[in-house]
C-alpha cells in the first residue's frame, strides 16, 4: 500500500487550530481506508521569522520539494505587520508559490443548501452558486520587476510591475479550459483590458486557446464588472479565469457569498508541486480562542486526495461528511444561525469525523 507524504505547515494564527483538525479527519479517514498518510511539519510565515530569522527556511523548502503534497494553514498576524514587505510572513507563501511553480490555484466557491442562511445575499440569488475561481498564482503584481519604494524628485514613489508572458498565461487558460470541460462548459475571463496591456495579451490569448476548446462557452468580463455580477448572479458562473491580483480579491467576494471565508478551500497546482491551503488567513483577531471554521482546511485535504493523489473516494467521503455535518446543524460561529448548534473548532472536527464513520459504513 502507498504512503502518501505530506509535508504540513501549519504557519500563526488560526493557522496550527485549523491544520490539526484536519489532520484529525486525514488520520481517522486513513485508518477507515487502510490508506497511510505521513505528516511532516515545517516552519513558514511569522513562526519561521522568529525562530529561524526568514519567512521560508531552506529545511521548509527541502522538505515540501520531497513530499508528495503539502498542507498550509495560514501566515502572517500584527506582531510582524510593521516589517518591510520583502521580509514578511506573507513573503514566505509568495516564495513557496514561486519555488514550486504553483501557477494553477483553483478556489471552487459552493453554496451547501443547509448553509443559505448565513450568506449575505437573498436566499433566491445565493441558492444554487457552485462556480471555481482559477487565479494565475505565480506573476502579475505580485511578482513583476522593477519594485520597491524609490526616491524621485525628492519624493517617495511606489512601483509594482503588472507583467504576464504569453506562457504564463497560456498555461493557466488552458488549465482553466480544461477544468471547464469536466464542469458546465463555461468559462470567464476575467481582465481589464479596457485599460491594461497586459489584459489585452490575456484576452488575446483566451480567444486563440478557445479555438482549441469548441465545447466551452467562453464569456469576457472586465474586473469591476465581474465583481459585481458575482453578487447579482452567483450561481450563473461555472469556472472563472483570472490573474493573479484580480483572483485574490474576487475569491474573497466569492468565499462569503457561501456563508464564510471560512468555508473556501483551495489548491495551487504546477506540473510538479501541489499546495493546498484555505482560501482565508490567519485570522488573528479570533487565534487561540478555539471558534475558527475548520472546514476550508478540511475541504482542501480533500482537494489534496482529488487532485494529489488520486484517491477520488476519499475526497468525496470529505465533502459528503462536511455536508451531512452541516445537514445535522453544527455551526462555528462565523456560520451561525439562530436554532442551530454552535460549537467551536475541536466539536466541529468531532462531528465531522463522527459524520465521516456514518458515510464511510455506507460507502
Ligand atoms: P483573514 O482571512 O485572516 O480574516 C478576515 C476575516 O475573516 C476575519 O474577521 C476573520 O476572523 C475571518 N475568518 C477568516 N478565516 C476564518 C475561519 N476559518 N473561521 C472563522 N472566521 C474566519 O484576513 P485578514 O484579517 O485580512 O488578514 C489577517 C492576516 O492573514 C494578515 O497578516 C494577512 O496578510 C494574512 N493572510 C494570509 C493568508 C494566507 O496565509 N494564505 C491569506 C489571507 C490573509
Ligand atoms: C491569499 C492571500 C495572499 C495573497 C497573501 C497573504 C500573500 O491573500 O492567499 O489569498 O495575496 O495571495
Ligand atoms: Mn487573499
Amino acid at each position: 500500500m502507498a504512503v502518501y507524504k505530506i509535508a504540513v505547515l501549519k504557519g500563526d494564527g488560526i493557522g496550527p487550530e485549523i491544520v490539526n483538525s484536519a489532520l484529525r479527519v486525514l488520520k481517522r479517514l486513513g485508518e477507515l481506508s487502510g490508506v497511510s498518510f505521513e505528516f511532516e511539519e515545517g516552519l513558514i510565515g511569522g513562526i519561521a521569522i522568529d525562530q529561524k530569522g526568514e519567512p521560508l527556511p531552506q529545511e521548509t523548502l527541502e522538505l515540501c520539494l520531497k513530499a508528495d503534497a503539502v498542507l498550509l494553514g495560514a501566515v502572517g498576524g500584527p506582531k510582524w505587520d510593521n516589517l518591510p514587505t520583502s521580509k514578511r510572513p506573507e513573503k514566505g507563501l509568495l516564495q513557496i508559490r514561486k519555488a514550486l511553480d504553483l501557477y494553477a490555484n483553483l478556489r471552487p466557491a459552493k453554496v451547501y443548501e443547509p448553509l443559505i442562511s448565513a450568506s449575505p445575499l437573498k436566499e433566491e440569488v445565493a441558492r444554487g452558486t457552485d462556480f471555481i475561481v482559477i487565479r494565475e498564482l505565480t506573476g502579475d503584481v505580485y511578482y513583476g520587476e522593477p519594485r520597491g519604494i524609490f526616491i524621485e524628485n525628492g519624493k517617495r514613489v511606489g512601483i509594482n510591475t503588472m507583467k504576464y508572458t504569453e506562457d504564463e498565461i497560456r498555461r493557466v487558460v488552458k488549465k482553466a479550459f480544461e477544468v471547464a470541460l469536466k464542469r458546465r462548459k463555461k468559462l470567464t475571463s476575467v481582465d481589464k483590458s479596457n485599460v491594461l496591456e497586459v489584459s489585452g495579451l490575456w484576452r488575446d490569448i483566451v480567444e486563440e486557446e478557445k479555438k482549441n476548446y469548441p465545447d466551452v462557452e467562453v464569456e469576457h468580463l472586465y474586473v469591476d464588472n465581474c465583481a459585481m455580477q458575482i453578487v447579482r448572479r452567483p450561481s450563473s458562473f461555472d469556472v472563472i479565469v483570472t490573474g493573479n491580483i484580480f483572483g485574490d480579491i474576487l475569491s474573497d467576494e466569492a468565499a462569503v457569498i457561501t456563508g464564510s471565508l471560512g468555508m473556501l478551500p483551495s489548491a495551487s497546482l504546477g506540473e510538479k508541486y501541489a499546495l493546498y491551503e484555505p482560501v482565508h488567513g490567519s485570522a488573528p483577531d479570533i487565534a487561540g480562542k478555539g471558534i475558527a471554521n475548520p472546514i476550508a482546511t478540511i475541504l482542501s485535504t480533500a482537494m489534496m486526495l482529488r487532485y494529489s493523489f488520486n484517491l477520488e473516494r476519499l475526497a468525496s467521503a470529505i465533502e459528503r461528511a462536511v455536508e451531512l455535518t452541516l445537514q445535522k446543524g453544527y455551526r462555528t460561529p462565523d456560520i451561525y444561525s439562530e436554532g442551530c448548534i454552535k460549537v467551536g473548532t475541536e466539536q466541529m472536527t468531532d462531528a465531522i469525523i463522527n459524520s465521516l464513520e456514518e458515510i464511510w459504513e455506507g460507502l
